[in-house]
Order: C-alpha cells, then sequence, then structure tokens
C-alpha cells in the first residue's frame, strides 16, 4: 500500500467537524457552481453531478481503480496489511471480473439467508444488554457494535474472540491523523500482524471443518481453475473488514441521529408502519451518508466530463453531492422516507465495483432497526448532546463517537 494518500481536507475546507457533517450547503454549492472542477492544492479534478459521478465510477475505460494516488487511508502499510495474490479489487474489467468472482463466493443470495437469522441473534443479544436502561448510547451500544460482531461471526470467529477481534479492527481502521501519524501507523501494523497471525492457522484448520461461513465459503471459491491460498484468504478477509464495517457502523449511527434531529417524526411512523422501513434506510444512504466518494485514474486522454482530461490525472466522484442532484432527486435537501427513487443513490457505487457488501448491509440496517423498534416504543434525544464533542474524524467522513439517546419501552 504505497499510495500517495490525498488529502480531502483540501478539497473541502469544512469550517469545523459539525459543518463537514452536515456538508449540504457545500454540496448545493457545487453542484450550482463548480460542477466540474480542479483543486490545485491536491492537484485532482472533482465531480458532483448525477450523471458525471456515474461514469467517473462504472466508464473503466478511461476511469481506472488502479492507482497511485488515492483518498483511501485504510489499513496497515506493513507486508501483514497488504493485499496481494491473485485477488485485486483495485484493478479493472477483464481483470478484475476475476478477484470479485473469487469474493463473491461468500455472498450468495444463500448466504444472505443463512446468516438473517444469525443477524437476529446477534441484535437480540445487544438489545438484551441495554434494555433495561434509560438512558443509551447508541453508538457504543449498538451502531458500532453489530456491524464488527457480524462479520466476527460470519467469518466463523469463536465469539470467545470478539472482543479480540474488535480492537484490531478498532486500531487497524484508524484515521491517520497529520500529528502523531507515524504512532497511528505503527498501531495498525501491529494490529495487521496480530491479526494475520491469529486468523491463517485458523484457516488451515478450517480446510478439513468447513462449515456456514465465509472463510468456508472463499476456501472452496473457484474460478477459471482457481482458488485462494490460505494467506490471500487472511488479506481478503481483511479486505473484507476495511469495507463492510466502518461504513455499516456509520449508516445506522447516522439513522439514529436522523431519528433524533433531523425529524422527529420518523421513528414513529415507520415504528407504526414497518412496510416503510426498507425505504427509510434508502433515503439514509441518499441523505445521510455525509461523505461518500470514491477517485479513480484516467486511463487515457479524454473529455468526457467536459475538460481536457489527460492520463494519469486523478478524478474524485462525490457520490454523496450526486446524491443531491436535483436532476434526478426532487427536493434533495429534504430527508423523505417516502421518496420513490431513493435506491438510485450512489452511495454503494455504481458499475462493475458496486459493492459487494450492499445487501448484507441492507439486511444488518433493517433487521437491526426494525428489532431496536420492536423493544423501544418512543426515543428521544438527551438535553446536553453537543454534536461537534462528539465526532471524530474516519474514512467515512465526520463520524459519531457517541450518541446518548432516552430510551422507553
Ligand atoms: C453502508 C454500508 C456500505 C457502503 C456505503 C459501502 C460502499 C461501497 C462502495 C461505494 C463501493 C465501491 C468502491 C469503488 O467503486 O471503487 C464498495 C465496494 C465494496 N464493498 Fe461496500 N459498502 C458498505 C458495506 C459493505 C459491507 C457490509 C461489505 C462486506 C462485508 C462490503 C464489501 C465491499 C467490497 C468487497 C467492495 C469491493 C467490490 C469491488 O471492488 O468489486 N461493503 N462499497
Amino acid at each position: 500500500m504505497k499510495n500517495e494518500i490525498i488529502s480531502l481536507e483540501e478539497i473541502t475546507q469544512f469550517q469545523s467537524p459539525t459543518h463537514e457533517f452536515n456538508p449540504y450547503e457545500w454540496y448545493k454549492n457545487k453542484l450550482e457552481n463548480e460542477p466540474v472542477s480542479f483543486n490545485e492544492a491536491t492537484n485532482t479534478w472533482n465531480v458532483y453531478r448525477y450523471k458525471d459521478v456515474k461514469k467517473v465510477l462504472s466508464d473503466y475505460e478511461h476511469f481506472s481503480s488502479v492507482r497511485t494516488r488515492t483518498t483511501i487511508s485504510v489499513g496497515a502499510d506493513n507486508d501483514e496489511g497488504k493485499h496481494m495474490g491473485k485477488v485485486n479489487l483495485m484493478s479493472d474489467p477483464p481483470e478484475h471480473r476475476k478477484s470479485r468472482s473469487l469474493l463473491s463466493a461468500a455472498f450468495t443470495p444463500r448466504s444472505l439467508k443463512l446468516w438473517e437469522p444469525r443477524i437476529h441473534e446477534i441484535v437480540n443479544g445487544l438489545l438484551s444488554d441495554i434494555e433495561e436502561k434509560q438512558v443509551i448510547d447508541v453508538v457504543k451500544d449498538f451502531a458500532s457494535a453489530l456491524p464488527t460482531i457480524v462479520i466476527a461471526d460470519l467469518l466463523g470467529v469463536p465469539s470467545k474472540d470478539r472482543e479480540l477481534f474488535q480492537n484490531w479492527v478498532y486500531d487497524l481502521f484508524l484515521p491517520i491523523p497529520k500529528e502523531n501519524a507515524e504512532k497511528v501507523n505503527e498501531l495498525k501494523r501491529e494490529a495487521a500482524k496480530e491479526y494475520y497471525n491469529y486468523l491463517f492457522p485458523y484457516i488451515v484448520q478450517k480446510r478439513s471443518n468447513l462449515a456456514d461461513d465465509i472463510i468456508s465459503d472463499l476456501i472452496q471459491a473457484e474460478v477459471d481453475g482457481e482458488r485462494l491460498t490460505d494467506d490471500e484468504i487472511v488479506r481478503m478477509t481483511m479486505f473484507i473488514l476495511g469495507a463492510g464495517i466502518e461504513t455499516t457502523s456509520h449508516l445506522l449511527a447516522n439513522t439514529f441521529y436522523s431519528f433524533l434531529y433531523d425529524n422527529d417524526q420518523i421513528y414513529e411512523e415507520v415504528r407504526a408502519n414497518r412496510e416503510l422501513l426498507p425505504n427509510t434506510v434508502e433515503e439514509m444512504l441518499r441523505f445521510r451518508f455525509n461523505i461518500a466518494k470514491m477517485d479513480r485514474t484516467v486511463k487515457k486522454d479524454n473529455d468526457l466530463l467536459g475538460v481536457p482530461l489527460k492520463k494519469g490525472d486523478v478524478v474524485v466522484a462525490w457520490m454523496s453531492a450526486a446524491n443531491m442532484d436535483e436532476e434526478v432527486f426532487s427536493n434533495p435537501f429534504t430527508l423523505d422516507i417516502h421518496r420513490s427513487n431513493n435506491k438510485q443513490h450512489l452511495t454503494f457505487g455504481n458499475g462493475p465495483h458496486f459493492c459487494l457488501g450492499a445487501p448484507l448491509a441492507r439486511m444488518e440496517a433493517n433487521i437491526g432497526i426494525g428489532l431496536f423498534m420492536d423493544k423501544f416504543s418512543r426515543i428521544e434525544p438527551v438535553s446536553d448532546f453537543k454534536l461537534e464533542q462528539n465526532l471524530t474524524p474516519a474514512a467515512t467522513g465526520q463520524t459519531l463517537i457517541s450518541l446518548p439517546v432516552r430510551v422507553y419501552k
């Protein structure tokens, strides 16, 4: 992972964490005034409109996922933390096809069906730990715990090791601060090493003891006569952790934030009519997944975005801004759980790299929020909550570290 990391802060110049958490004015301005613009400080092109973002994400002939400069800064930079071997999702079709097919073996509709009752059980376990409380921290007690436990369970990690697992995940995906970068990098390297050393023998042993879990699926996956080695499987699982945990936690935490602070009628309305829940989750992905963006490298000179792009240029495609494009979404800056086309949001990407975990993320959110609603009839904010003091920078943008909620059974 020797890629040069492009600092998004230099593009956005948000005034505060709260501003970044509510970037709507910024998006509005970009969509109206600078839909395709060059940022000198980072030497990147930035695109905001729906049709341009979609094009950049999906047209792999012109916009490549092979990068030397990128905005993605998760993972560790030592040998254990690198993605190597024949599995390389940072590639374009046709090469990308094999990696994606190998990984898809773990994300079939059959797997999803098998996972559903397990996710129910995990959510019920988390809820029974908090059901007697009057005020819960919905981030710590629920939103960040759920996706980590789900993935640990789906990998087949024994429940006694979950805490160990949660600690590695925490360190591996810490954002790299401007100061103290080396200290954080060292923590990440250590976590990658420990994780690798924990999981490797486990995979070897799994080969003669297959079960219904992601590792067993990856062991059996075969494309064009090729199979994954133990080493590649460990690396693949690390990639899955990076792609699937923080993102899903962010979605859940922000959904509760929206229930409390964007529109306090939604919880009651959806609780009374559960058919609205899937569409509510989609609207949260559209409206409250604040900083979804993805970069690509220009593969050959072109002017597909109306500006002269040169081979090697980096283009950042702002999906969260595209989700606010009024060409596609009417009254885009209004949170509307009844919106009929909100599934068109680009938060899961578009084209050959479209999120492989989208069905799982959707299922976790629907089961998680649905069972939470079964347990608690009403939720309320606590009066002394200060948003600014409860945000932290992460790969998903400013993320809630804590969100106290008063709950009523
Ligand atoms: C709300 C939750 C999630 C969001 C918003 C999200 C978003 C995305 C996006 C935007 C991409 C496309 C990247 C690109 O175009 O380069 C992607 C790819 C991917 N996601 Fe997710 N993701 C989420 C949850 C998950 C989960 C739960 C998993 C698995 C456990 C997962 C696994 C993946 C994988 C493996 C890829 C790479 C696919 C490829 O390159 O072919 N994601 N995700």
